[in-house]
């Protein structure tokens, strides 16, 4: 099974953006980590990240074309934009909507909805990059 995971904005800067919240593994050793986790579950894992909504959008749409599954932290995108959510409206395959910190414990009332935790089949926050791994075993399960 092919499984994309899809990381929004600011998240190339895992491991030096706010460690205290998102902790000290690389955006570059949580792609390692997802290829290593899927290939348990005989998953080939793709890990990509963008700080560009159209780019996220573009790999949405083509994911929905080809029915792949998709592991999802759209970060501060999913609080707000609703061409994420349409995006996420069109996907065939299922959906896991994946964010490291837990966005409804945190202050900013922003972070309370996600726009996206609609067209999930599981929604995994608050555990670190633990949940990317929880993510790709729930798809295995399906
Ligand atoms: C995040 C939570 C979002 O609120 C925030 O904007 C992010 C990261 C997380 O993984 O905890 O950029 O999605």
């Amino acid at each position: 099974m092919r499984i994309l995971v899809l990381n929004g904005p600011n998240l190339g800067r895992l491991g030096r953006r706010q460690p205290e919240i998102y902790g000290t593994t690389t955006h570059d050793e949580l792609a390692e980590l997802c290829a290593s986790w899927g290939r348990e579950h005989g998953q080939q894992v793709e890990v990509r990240q963008t700080n560009h909504e159209g780019e996220l959008l573009d790999w949405l749409n083509t994911a929905a074309d080809e029915a792949t599954p998709v592991v999802l932290n759209a970060a501060a995108w999913s609080h707000y934009s609703y061409a994420l959510l349409d995006a996420c409206a069109q996907l065939e395959a299922p959906l896991v909507e994946v964010h490291i910190s837990d966005p409804a414990s945190r202050p900013e009332e922003f972070r309370h909805h996600s726009v996206v935790s609609a067209f999930a089949s599981k929604v995994i926050t608050g555990r670190g990059i633990d949940g990317y791994r929880l993510a790709l075993e729930h798809l295995a399960t399906l």
